[in-house]
């Protein structure tokens, strides 16, 4: 059994749609063993409690650097043996540290379709807005393993839904959440965790 290990910075929607997954089965070789939060109020702690999963704060502002507060990240997930570690909308900026502690062992769940809509500034609602202000069609969600350049490691699963005409950035996150966001994470956690992950000239595909 793996032992998966989830970090959060606010609602934790894309956490509950793990922890809704692992009880109804669908990580057949995950255990989400622990969550931590980037903040303390992270409504993500009180679905994480109400899951009976451990939960656990690391604040940026409590250490003096990225480098710092990176260290103390790695410290925190060797201490809770991560097998996994799975970003689900954690907003706070991790260095080089934490991808060589574990490397292709990091997931993230980004609201668009990478490559479009994704670096510095590109996070939450700021990516629905700026996806109806290019006027594109089609938007998405990915999951891709985190590595040292920003949305930028191998990509696992995407998924894509129509942008609409009346859409507000609101309206558009609601869709790629329910349609894409809770649908690809609890997949690749799944595939990850029975070994279904191969990696061919550094792109990661799903072997069935
Ligand atoms: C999600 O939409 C996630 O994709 C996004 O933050 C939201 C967190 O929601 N992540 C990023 O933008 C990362 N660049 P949640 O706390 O309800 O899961």
């Amino acid at each position: 059994m793996k032992r998966i290990v989830v970090l959060v910075s606010g609602g934790g929607t894309n956490l509950q749609a793990l922890l809704d997954a692992e009880a109804r089965g669908d990580i057949p070789n995950g255990k989400i063993t622990c969550v931590i939060a980037s903040n303390p109020e992270a409504y993500a702690l009180e679905r994480a409690k109400k899951h009976g999963v451990k939960g656990r704060v690391l604040c940026k502002k409590d250490f003096a650097s990225t480098a710092e507060y990176s260290k103390a990240m790695v410290d925190a997930l060797r201490e809770e043996g991560a097998d996994l570690v799975i970003l689900a909308g954690f907003l706070t900026i991790l260095d080089e540290q934490v991808t060589r502690a574990f490397p292709q062992k990091i997931l993230n769940i980004h609201p668009a379709l990478i490559p479009s809509f994704c670096g510095k500034g590109f996070y939450g609602l700021h990516v629905h807005e700026a996806v109806l202000e290019s006027g594109v069609k089609v938007t998405g969600a990915t999951v891709h393993f985190v590595s040292e350049v920003c949305d930028g490691g191998a990509i696992l699963l995407q998924k894509a839904v129509p942008v609409l005409p009346d859409d507000t950035p609101e309206i558009l996150q609601k869709r790629v959440m329910e349609e894409c966001e809770w649908k690809l994470l609890p997949k690749a956690a799944a595939c990850f965790c029975s070994d279904k992950i191969v990696w061919r000239d550094g792109k990661a595909f799903i072997e069935e």
